[in-house]
């Protein structure tokens, strides 16, 4: 099998290379034999070259490749330089993957228990980044674009009905969860933005009342007090939809609930691929150090194998790092430990 990587800038070039070592360190009973390339793509790659996002790491993504881990990359906010747009974004539309998935949750015993996926589209809404800069009466002014199809709605819809499917089978085969059954909460601001908003409310009510998903209960929430509510009582949410913009604010907001963004995964999924992907950015302040937490990189390894039809290897991952912080003696300093990034990647794998 292959598998590319692609580890960005910043703490990327220390998170994905861990990913790798607990591909390489599965054991052999998986029958999961990968071989990896590296692939550019970044700030640190535009520097070099003048590109962020080379067509050579498309092309051998779309040909050759199994699965894929991307790291993170840096994304400047001001004096960005002329041609540079983050290449992730752009790989999400040029490879159609049209879906991020975030799960959240806690190890058992904790004290607020959290156990939700949030899945976010991925292609559209203000992302698709038509701005435009002018005068207007009021002087300066700049406008974007905020579009919502149908068609994508649907197609995260239905991602977000499947995963939620998904996760009462594990259940139901006796996985741990606080959940007893399937539910999925719409979020949108459609009180507002009747038109964009509300056609992604209604297409997602329109493909979670499809026969296949009758067994779900569907709900709708808001997007500001999705927030509100989110912090207010998490343990009632099991899978989130949203556009987006939302998607994206919600899942950062949801790891404050788990303690840290590094241990938060999301794999942006397409018809037939998927790249898992750390939530977290390339976290210049810690960059170098040896000290980025790994287990946002290694839980999206265990979401690409989900995704490549490999349940069973990932549900082992996810259980030696559950081990790892329900011992609480290797962590990384952002969850109030003092390990390197190394030994905690060793602790993970001496449970594999
Ligand atoms: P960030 O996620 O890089 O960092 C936020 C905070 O969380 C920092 O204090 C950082 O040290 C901490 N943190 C993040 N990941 C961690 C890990 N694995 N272990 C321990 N601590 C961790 O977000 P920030 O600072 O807003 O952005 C920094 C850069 O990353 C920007 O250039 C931004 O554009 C980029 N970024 C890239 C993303 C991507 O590639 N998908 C996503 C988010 C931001
Ligand atoms: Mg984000």
């Amino acid at each position: 099998m292959a598998a590319r990587l692609i580890p960005g800038d910043g703490i990327g070039r220390e998170v994905i290379p861990a990913g790798r070592r607990i591909l390489e360190a599965l054991p052999s009973s998986f029958k999961l034999n990968f071989s990896f390339v590296n692939l550019e793509a970044g700030f640190g790659t535009f520097q070099d070259t003048g590109v962020a996002l080379p067509d050579k790491t498309v092309e051998t993504l779309k040909k050759e490749c199994d699965g894929a881990l991307f790291g993170a990359v840096s994304s400047p906010t001001k004096n960005i330089p002329k041609g540079y747009s983050s290449p992730i974004v752009a790989l999400r539309k040029r490879l159609d993957l049209y879906a991020n998935v975030r799960p959240v949750k806690t190890v058992a015993g904790a004290h607020s228990p959290v156990d939700l996926v949030i899945v976010r589209e991925n292609t559209e809404d203000l992302y698709v980044k038509q701005e435009e800069t002018f005068m207007g009466p009021k002087g300066k002014t700049a406008r974007a674009i905020k579009e919502i199809t149908e068609y994508a709605s649907l197609n995260i819809a239905r991602m977000a009905g499947d995963i939620a499917l998904r996760r009462q089978r594990v259940r139901d085969a006796g996985g741990d969860s606080i959940h007893k059954q399937p539910l999925v909460t719409i979020t949108h601001k459609s009180n507002v933005l009747s038109q964009t908003d509300g056609l992604f409310r209604e297409s997602a009510r329109t493909a979670l009342s499809e026969e296949k998903y009758q067994s779900i209960n569907v709900e709708e929430q808001i997007v500001d007090s999705m927030f509100y509510k989110l912090y207010l009582k998490p343990s009632h949410y099991d899978v989130v939809v949203a556009p987006n913009l939302y998607g994206d604010l919600l899942s950062d907001a949801a790891a404050a609930l788990v303690g840290s963004l590094g241990l938060v995964p999301s794999a942006n999924v397409g018809k037939d691929f998927a790249i898992g992907e750390p939530c977290h950015g390339s976290a210049p302040d810690i960059e170098g150090k040896g000290i980025a937490n790994p287990i946002a990189t290694i839980r999206s390894v265990g979401l690409m194998l989900e995704f490549m039809g490999e349940e069973k290897a990932a549900a082992k991952i996810y259980s030696a790092v559950d081990a790892n912080l329900e011992e609480g003696k290797l962590l990384s300093p952002d969850l109030g430990g003092n390990a390197k990034t190394d030994e905690v990647v060793e602790d993970i794998i001496k449970r594999l």
